[in-house]
């Protein structure tokens, strides 16, 4: 079966995207979605898409793995840890690029649709999809980590609540990797 199938249309999927050439990798947390039988990533200004702009093509790497959605934001991975952790990596051309202005709890921004066709997947290991809440709660708190440096005092307050209420959770329904990346998190915030 092509994993593509497995994909709903318009449900938006967390993933790691790897950009870059050569051995200058860059990889990001970012979230995805499948539409006509292509992706579709709404991007910030970021480094991910400047080297898309470089190099017109990214890799989608799909995995349930919290401590690599925490290094790719945090700190850093390498493509092999990757290889290794996902299900299935997708190559991806881009065929269109459309740039509009956004305006959200960050203010006005600049955001960049990309439309990319699937050119190639690979795909790795065939584990089960199991569902752990302290996977779901630590990308949840990635997601608002990585607006830290745009949140107010009252903002950043709130989000380091939310780390400690998190935090119980996680280490009751997680394994040694969860506990980590909540560590490095809270790491983070201090
Ligand atoms: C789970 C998750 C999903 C994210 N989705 C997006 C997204 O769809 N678009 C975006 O621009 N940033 C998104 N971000 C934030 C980027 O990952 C973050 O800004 C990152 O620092 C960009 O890295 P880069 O400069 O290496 O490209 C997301 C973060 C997380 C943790």
């Amino acid at each position: 079966m092509d994993v593509l199938d497995c994909l709903e249309e318009n449900v938006i999927y967390e993933v790691l995207v790897v950009t870059g050439s050569g051995n200058a990798h860059n990889v990001s947390p970012f979230g995805l979605r499948y539409v006509d039988k292509s992706f579709v990533l709404d991007l910030f200004p970021n480094k991910t898409l400047l080297n898309i702009k470089k190099t017109n093509s990214f890799r989608v790497y799909f995995l349930y793995d919290a401590l690599l959605f925490t290094r790719a934001l945090l700190d850093d991975v390498s493509v092999s840890q990757l290889e290794e952790s996902c299900h299935c990596s997708v190559l991806c051309d881009v065929g269109s690029m459309e740039s509009g202005m956004l305006s959200d709890t960050r203010g006005k921004n600049i955001i960049t649709r990309i439309i990319a066709k699937p050119t190639k997947i690979m795909t790795n290991n065939s584990t089960l999809p199991l569902i752990n809440r302290a996977t779901n709660h630590i990308i949840e708190l990635l997601v608002d980590f990585s607006r830290y440096e745009y949140m107010d005092a009252d903002v950043r307050s709130n989000f380091k609540e939310k780390v400690v209420m998190y935090e119980k959770i996680i280490i009751k329904t997680g394994n040694e990797k969860h506990k980590k990346a909540i560590k490095m998190i809270k790491e983070r915030i201090e």
